[in-house]
């Protein structure tokens, strides 16, 4: 049954099972590959994406959710606050294998444009939901901050 939603500014129309999960409509039926499958179980936050905005556990979430929605991916997150992200990301060299870092940056993004100057503890709390194997969570929260800086002006 088709279903209608609007992916990173742009109305596509899925031909999908209701219950099909969000991960694999954005995969395999829509083509985009930057937000990974980690868990399939809501726990590491490797498939985060925004849906009208709130970040969401697209595995978990079925296509019937978001029908009609907005969803946002790491191929269409733009904006002031995300560039801040992003280019605070490469300063730190925060990729080490880099399978959760779309998820990390969709997650920061979302942290950064509710409370622009977070606290470690305030970044703690925002960030504890997406895992990195590989252990970046100091460079995160240097790039956290510094993305905080460029913001204010100060880097
Ligand atoms: S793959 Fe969705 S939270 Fe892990
Ligand atoms: S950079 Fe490898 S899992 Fe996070």
């Amino acid at each position: 049954m088709p279903t209608t939603i609007n992916l990173n500014g742009k109305p596509v129309t899925v031909n999908a099972a209701p219950d099909t999960p969000m991960l694999w409509v954005l995969r395999d039926h829509l083509g985009m590959t930057g937000t990974k499958f980690g868990c399939g179980a809501a726990l590491c936050g490797a498939c985060t994406v925004y849906v009208d905005g709130v970040p969401t556990r697209s595995c978990v979430t079925p296509l019937s959710a978001i029908a009609g929605k907005k969803v946002t991916s790491i191929e269409g997150l733009q904006g002031k606050v995300a560039s801040a992200v992003q280019a605070a990301w490469d300063k730190a060299q925060v990729p080490q294998c880099g399978y959760c870092q779309s998820g990390q940056v969709m997650a920061a993004t979302a942290l950064l444009t509710k409370t622009p100057k977070p606290t470690d503890a305030q970044i703690e709390q925002a960030m504890q939901g997406n895992l990195c194997r590989c252990g970046t969570y100091g460079r995160i929260r240097t790039a956290i901050h510094d993305a905080s800086k460029q913001l204010e002006g100060k880097a």
